[in-house]
């Protein structure tokens, strides 16, 4: 351990950028995603991304894609570097680390994770639609953790709503206060560009061909601010339009404020069309200038972090420092490689602080023993590669045998568990059907390891012992039975339940006796015994059929808790 700051450390942290793009689908995120890879130089995974669009919709498709082994590996963390056209050769450029959410059929509970170990997001919105349920779901999870948001309104080179309707319906619908960067000037057929207020500069759309990668947006044109003659030379009638509505944006929109943006109150927002390449590197060189490096995170130490402490005992918790000089990282994704030959899993660990260096030893927290991180990889540009050293916002690959799960935390020593990396109440129930009775252990032990993945959820109900599985999306459940049948030989099906959400299971325990809380919580389960169940981690859920049933047993119980979502202790 140092006691002086490690500045070379402080240096790496400052310059890293981990963050991931929320969309309703079809908003462009794919799009936008080939495009951001190509300002970022990592051409060459254009195509595999573009591979992973064309597998949206079957399920077949995408379960041969993923045995192709690591397509969705490798698109899983995109890495490139990127130099702000302001910066001298000499300052090192930004790491910039996109973490992909699956999206369209393969969206599940993955999706909500990512959004855990990332720093910021950026959310792009069809300018026609405005914001659409998933999107508003996803920056439900963004505020667990206050993550900045950058917003881009998509598609403008098509008939759009109003920008200034746009900026009200992220408002209302998000509660984030829009601060436009950029101003769009007209829209669809009348589409000419937009005006970027922060740097008065017109930038002139023109239309990309589709069939040329290449092609770099023309450069700004600087002016003097709107009142500036040169706009009616090139905007004509429309630069009267323009000033009217930046005049009336001028009364409306916030001033920007870092410390509103960083906390996720407010959201600088920039008008495009990635399928035009257009908007898309201000919106990167946006988001490098303004959103925060790897911050700190919450974590529970010492025995706590490990095992869970007695109701009413403190527990003992602490920020790590990203350029803290001591390794720490949680593992927030586990993907199997659907390969039956090889069960291997990959778990994607997100380091919280320190240096990763080749060959290095770990201490896995919840096993309570160092363990070697020899074969870790990085996912640069579309190779994987072995890694020779990583910093705090930085996603490495474990190979993973069946001892990492999520939430699980590594560090050099120091007995931590990092917070916020919770399990998602499931949207999807069914009950699991065995074909052959006598095929059970082999279903309970399939069905442990997939809940271990994060991408189901088990629920052994407390009456009758079936097992019900709930997931975020529909996908998952094709994917377990085609697992459950490949890998563990159990034939399985569904029945329908009537089951809608979930919620865990505590009781608030203030101001009691342990007597006390043992009767309620033994009046609890003799009331509800119907709709209660035990997770994959022993812990009790509640599983309701409907909104109206959960608050009327919420309101019976004021003294139970009902967690929508589940922390992995
Ligand atoms: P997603 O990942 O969020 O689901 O969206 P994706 O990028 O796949 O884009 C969805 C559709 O929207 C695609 O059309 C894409 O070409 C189109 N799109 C993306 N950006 C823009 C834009 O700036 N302007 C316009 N007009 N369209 C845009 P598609 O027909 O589904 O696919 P394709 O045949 O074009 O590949």
């Amino acid at each position: 351990m140092q006691d002086s700051p490690d500045l070379e450390l402080a240096a790496h942290v400052s310059r890293r950028r981990t963050f991931a793009i929320v969309s309703h689908p079809d908003a462009g995120k794919t799009t936008l995603t080939e495009k951001l890879l190509f300002f970022g130089g990592a051409i060459q995974i254009a195509g595999a991304v573009r591979a992973r669009r064309a597998s949206r919709h079957a399920v077949s498709d995408w379960m041969a894609m993923e045995q192709e082994r690591g397509i969705s590996v490798t698109t899983s963390v995109l890495s490139f570097q990127y130099r702000l056209p302001e910066n001298a050769e000499d300052i090192p450029p930004f790491e910039v680390n996109l973490l992909d959410t699956p999206g369209h059929a393969d969206f599940g509970e993955d999706t909500y994770r990512v959004l855990t170990a990332v720093d910021a997001a950026l959310m792009v919105i069809d300018g026609a639609k405005g914001v659409e349920s998933r999107t508003e779901k996803l920056i439900e999870i963004c505020r667990l953790r206050d993550t900045p948001v950058v917003t881009f309104v998509n598609k403008f080179d098509r008939e759009c709503r109003s920008p200034i309707e746009l900026l009200d319906d992220v408002e209302s619908k998000l509660s984030i206060k829009c601060v436009p960067m950029t101003w769009p000037i007209g829209m669809g057929k009348q589409f000419r560009g937009v005006y970027d207020i922060v740097h008065r500069q017109v930038h002139l759309f023109r239309y990309a061909d589709k069939h040329v990668d290449d092609q770099w947006p023309e450069a700004g044109i600087p002016v003097s601010g709107p009142e500036d003659p040169k706009l009616d030379e090139m905007l004509g009638d429309q630069a009267n339009e323009l000033r009217a509505e930046l005049e009336l944006l001028a009364g409306a929109a916030p001033e920007f404020d870092v410390a509103a943006f960083h906390s996720g109150r407010q959201s600088p927002l920039l008008f495009g069309s990635a399928m035009n390449n257009f908007g898309v590197r201000e919106l990167l060189e946006t988001y490098l200038r303004l959103a925060p490096p790897p911050q700190g995170r919450s974590a529970v130490t010492g025995p706590a972090a490990v095992t869970p402490p007695a109701p009413g005992d403190p527990v003992p918790a602490r920020t790590v420092g990203p350029d803290e000089p001591g390794f720490s990282g949680f593992v927030f994704k586990i993907q199997a490689n659907m390969d039956p030959k090889h069960r291997d899993r990959m778990a994607f660990l997100r380091i919280c602080s320190g240096r990763f260096t080749r060959g290095m030893r770990a201490f896995h927290c919840r096993l309570g023993r160092e363990v070697g991180l020899g074969n870790a990889t990085t996912f640069f540009a579309a190779n994987r590669e072995i890694v020779e050293e990583a910093y705090a916002g930085d996603i490495i690959g474990l190979p993973n045998h069946g001892t990492i799960k999520i939430g699980d935390t590594f560090t050099e020593g120091e007995l931590l568990r990092f917070t916020g990396i919770p399990s998602f109440a499931p949207e999807i129930f069914r009950r699991v059907v065995l074909k052959s009775p006598l095929k059970a252990k082999a279903l309970g032990k399939g069905l442990e390891q997939l809940a271990e993945e994060g991408a189901i959820q088990v629920f052994k109900m407390l009456l009758g012992s079936d097992y019900v599985v709930g997931v975020v999306g529909q996908l998952q459940l094709e994917v377990m039975k085609h697992r459950l049948h490949h890998e563990y030989s159990v034939e399985a099906d569904y029945e329908a339940v009537e089951f809608t959400t979930t919620r865990w299971i505590t009781p608030r325990t203030e101001g009691k006796s342990s007597d006390d809380v043992r009767k309620l919580m033994d009046q609890f389960q003799r009331k509800n015994d119907m709709n209660l169940a035990v997770d994959a981690h022993g812990d009790l859920a509640y599983l309701a059929p409907n909104k109206w049933n959960l608050q009327k047993v919420e309101e019976r119980f004021p003294d139970v808790r009902f967690a929508a979502t589940r922390e992995h202790t």
